[in-house]
């Protein structure tokens, strides 16, 4: 008896662009993107996209995948920071386009770590017998909230959805462990400082562009690297298990040097650490869901296998969660 994923969907825009793509347009090279980042590609929605445009192929995926009716599907969460307005959330708006029968349906943010927490909210009320499916979609457009031209920030990031079907099984276990945690303390090394209530949009934000993130990158690399060390360490001993007992690790994928940090403290083989950084880059909450469905894709992932995604990001929020196959 369990709480599972049994289908997942993705879908990326169409436009895709390189590292050379920024040595045109910035002071940056190939080269050190490459070095400090990993990161090679990553795809951009049109001005037309929305997020909810981005996210309904890979519900529509998922649903496919799961053998399920759309109309068993008894929550929606969706995990962004770019919904396509404040309000109606975007979760309301694939309700529509996918055309449900009414259900529950809302938005969460928690940056990078808003897939995992959507899980844990999906694996509580099925574990509750309040709902038995729930379609759980991480989507961002983050190039809509990146200004181009800076290169501390413009490199890092990309757009594109996953979403994930989770359901009640009789005879699997699925989820085994999960842990969601915050500190925000530091919430604001990695902010959009305009928009909200705080600094609602002006002339002024417009000018001093407060609706673009911004990040300390030195701070956000360190606490992000310990982070997801607690997270990780905290979701194997919750499911009572040690690192060796886990097939692959599916850290937050904002830059391979972070991975790296993180696999050499737990000592972990490269082989057992899934990488999508240098082809996607940073999708903030999408990041984990397209990695796990890259996994899937590309045979990394075989039924019976122990999996364990750890992520962190703008809050800070982090979290991790161990799941078989
Ligand atoms: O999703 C969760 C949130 N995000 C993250 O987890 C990201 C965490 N941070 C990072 O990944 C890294 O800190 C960055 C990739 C953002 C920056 O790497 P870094 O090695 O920490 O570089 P830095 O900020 O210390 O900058 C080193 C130099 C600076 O030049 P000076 O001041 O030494 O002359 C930067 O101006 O690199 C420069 N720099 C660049 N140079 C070429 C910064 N960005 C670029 C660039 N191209 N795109």
């Amino acid at each position: 008896m369990g709480v599972k994923i049994t289908g997942l969907g993705m879908h990326l825009p169409d436009k895709m662009l390189d590292n050379k793509y920024f040595e045109s347009i910035l002071d940056t090279s190939d080269q050190w993107i490459t070095e400090r980042t990993g990161i090679k590609i990553r795809y951009f929605s049109s001005k037309d996209e929305a997020a909810s445009d981005l996210a309904y192929p890979a519900c529509l995926e998922a649903i496919e995948k799961a053998k399920i009716s759309k109309d068993d599907i008894e929550l929606i969460i969706v995990t962004t920071v770019t919904p396509d307005y404040f309000f109606p959330t975007t979760a309301c708006i694939l309700q529509d386009k996918l055309g449900l029968k009414p259900t529950a349906a809302f938005d969460l943010l928690a940056g990078c770590t808003g897939f995992i927490y959507g899980a844990e909210i999906a694996r509580n009320f099925i574990e509750t017998r309040r709902y038995r499916t729930i379609l759980v979609v991480s989507v961002e457009e983050l190039s809509k909230i990146l200004d181009i031209n800076d290169r501390n920030t413009a490199v890092l990031f990309g757009d594109g959805a996953a979403a994930a079907i989770f359901q009640f099984v009789e005879d699997e276990k699925g989820i085994l462990s999960s842990y969601i945690s915050a500190d925000g303390s530091k919430h604001q090394n990695l902010i959009m400082p305009a928009g909200g209530s705080k600094n609602p949009t002006s002339v002024d934000t417009v000018k001093e562009k407060l609706h673009y993130i911004k990040m300390d990158g030195k701070a956000v690399f360190r606490d992000a690297v310990s982070l997801m060390i607690k997270a990780t360490k905290e979701a194997l001993e919750r499911a009572d298990l040690k690192k060796e007992d886990i097939d692959l690790f599916i850290p937050h994928q904002a830059n391979i040097r972070i991975i790296e940090a993180i696999a050499k403290y737990f000592e972990i083989d490269k082989e057992k650490v899934y990488i999508t950084v240098d082809k996607y880059a940073n999708i903030s909450a999408a990041t984990i869901p397209i990695a796990l469905y890259d996994a899937q894709k590309n045979g990394k992932i075989k039924k019976g296998m122990k999996v364990l995604l750890t992520a962190f990001g703008a809050g800070f929020t982090f979290g991790a969660m161990v799941i078989e196959i």
